[in-house]
This record gives structure tokens, sequence and C-alpha cells, in this order.
């Protein structure tokens, strides 16, 4: 309730609008401290994310495979920014397009950022760090158009569990971190040094995966999302996710946690998609999982 307060008369005496003054709720000072109320669909919509997913409660679903378009070319010259909100990694050289799947047209990547924790729950389970891979429907020419419209913009969520291995792409995004945590650098983008493969943030089976009808889940909460949230997950080190809780949101403050609470299902389907195996030879018979998965992967690397 504080935190609300706070924020409106911040608001009023600065004369900036809500939109731009946001924010997460400070766990540090309390642990249970309730989430703030966002305004608009935020508070009144009927397919906000995130949500927990769970195997048991989907539905299952067979698609073609989702096609990666230059999402292993190395890209030079990215722009990170600090937006106080989470570090935004965009200004891809390439077209990074995205189709196939369930999806009925084409998307292409707008932008990645991170959340830590992870803000989907997998069986309950939270995880220390996800990624967002934002992606924009062609039909529509930039986001805020793409924000108006149900199948406008895509996410690819992937989740992060802790390992003593410290993960190389998410050290890549770290070695630049130092240029923009300070608040003063809030909203300053810099050029990014070293080269950064999307598909190097991905983990290699991107077959399997829980979709479902959503949102945004920072300020509009626009309803436009199509969730794909991949089931493996990466390794990262929690001296590494520490890191990103050291970026500056305000004067002397830290953002150390920027996942949005779970989101009321509202008798959404979740859809929950796994690689098919993909040779006749095995058809009719009995495979192993194991078979299945070496199967699926193969299969992959043939198509993709
Ligand atoms: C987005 O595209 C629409 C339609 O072309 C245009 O009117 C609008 O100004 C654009 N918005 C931004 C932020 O570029
Ligand atoms: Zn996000």
């Amino acid at each position: 309730m504080h935190f609300v307060t706070f924020s409106i008369l911040v608001c009023c005496s600065l004369g900036l609008s809500w939109a731009n003054d946001w924010g997460y709720p400070d766990l540090d000072d309390n642990t249970d401290a309730a989430f703030p109320d966002w305004g608009g669909l935020c508070d009144s919509g009927k397919r906000q994310s995130p949500i927990n997913l769970e195997a048991k409660w989907s539905l299952r679903g067979k698609f073609d495979e989702l096609k990666f378009h230059s999402y292993d070319t190395h890209q030079k010259n990215l722009e990170m920014v600090n937006n106080g909100h989470s570090i935004q990694i965009d200004d891809f050289d390439d077209v990074l397009m995205l189709n196939g799947g369930g999806l009925a047209h084409e998307y292409e990547v707008e932008q990645i950022h991170l959340h830590w924790w992870s803000e989907h729950t997998i069986n309950s389970v939270r995880y220390p760090l996800e990624v967002h891979i934002v992606h924009r429907n062609r039909l529509y020419p930039n986001m805020t158009m793409a924000t108006n419209f149900k199948d406008g913009i895509v996410v690819i969520g992937v989740l992060f569990h802790v390992s003593n291995t410290p993960n190389e792409a998410i050290a890549s995004i770290l070695k630049n971190l130092g240029d923009v945590k300070a608040y003063s650098r809030v909203n300053k983008p810099v050029t990014v040094a070293n080269s950064l493969a999307v598909s190097d943030l991905m983990p290699e089976s991107k077959g399997n995966y829980y979709t479902y009808a959503g949102s945004l889940t920072t300020p509009s909460c626009a309803e436009s999302v199509i969730w794909i949230v991949l089931t493996e997950t990466l390794p990262v080190t929690l001296d590494q996710v520490e890191e990103f809780k050291e970026i500056e949101y305000s004067n002397g403050k830290q953002l150390h946690n920027n996942y949005r609470n779970l989101q009321s299902m509202n008798n959404r389907a979740v859809v929950l998609v796994e690689a098919e195996e993909r040779t006749n030879a095995a058809a009719g018979r009995t495979a192993s999982i194991g078979l299945i998965l070496i199967l699926g992967l193969a299969a992959q690397k043939l198509f993709l």
C-alpha cells in the first residue's frame, strides 16, 4: 500500500505519466510486500501473464516444427539499455524470423530482455532467471500497432536453472552491464562490444514448450501475446544472477527483483507441445523415451 501511495505522489508531483512510473515491490524490505496495482488491463484483464505451467493441467498439442531463421547468426553492434525495469538488448543486424509451429503468421525479433527471478513457474517451481525474446507479427509495422491485436506478439520464454557452470551467453551480456547499471545511465543505450547469437540464449530442444494466449508482463499488459515457454532450461550461476540485481532504477536503489506475480488462469487452455519422433523406421514400435528424444534432436538438426 505504501508503495502505491508513494508512486502516486511521485507521479503527480513530477508531472510524469502513470505509465512511466510503475515498479515492482521492494522484497528486500518486506518479502510479503503486496504486488502493486499497475492499473488498466493489468488489473482488469482476463488473459494476463505470467502463469504457473503444469503438465497435468495442459492439453497435448502436436504442430509442425517451429522454424528459426538467422537465430544462430552472430549479431554485431547490438544495443543494450537499462530501462529501469530490466536490461534490454535490441538493434539486430538481421531479420530474425520465426514461423511454423501453431503460428499462422511470420514474426520477427524486436528485442530481448531478462527477468530475475523467473516470471513463469513450471509445476509451481520458480527459476532464477527468465529471458524473453519478443517478436512482432510482421503484418503490423511496429510494436505499438502489434499490441492492438491478439496475435500481434510472440514471446519466447527461456528459463534458467541454478548451476555451478557459468553461462557463456549470459556472461557476454554481463560484460557490458557496468556501462549501463548506474541510475544516471537509465534509458541511455550502449553498443555491445562482443557479438551474440540469439540461439546462444536458447536450449538445444526448441520443440518442447508450453504455449498459451497471454499478455505483456509489464504495463500496458496488452493482451496480444502468444507465449511459447520452452521446457528445457539452461544453466546459470547464482553469482551471475546477482550481477543483474545491481542495476539501479532510481538514485541508489537497485532492482533486486523484476518479476510480475502469477495471474489468474480464467479457464484458459495451456497446450503442451512435445517434439515428435520424425522417422518411419520407429513407427508402430514402442520406442523408449530416450530414443524418441535422440530421434527428435536428430530430426531438428535435419530440418532447422
Ligand atoms: C506505428 O505505425 C503506425 C501505422 O503506420 C503509425 O501511425 C505510428 O505512428 C507508428 N508508431 C510508432 C511508435 O512508430
Ligand atoms: Zn518480459
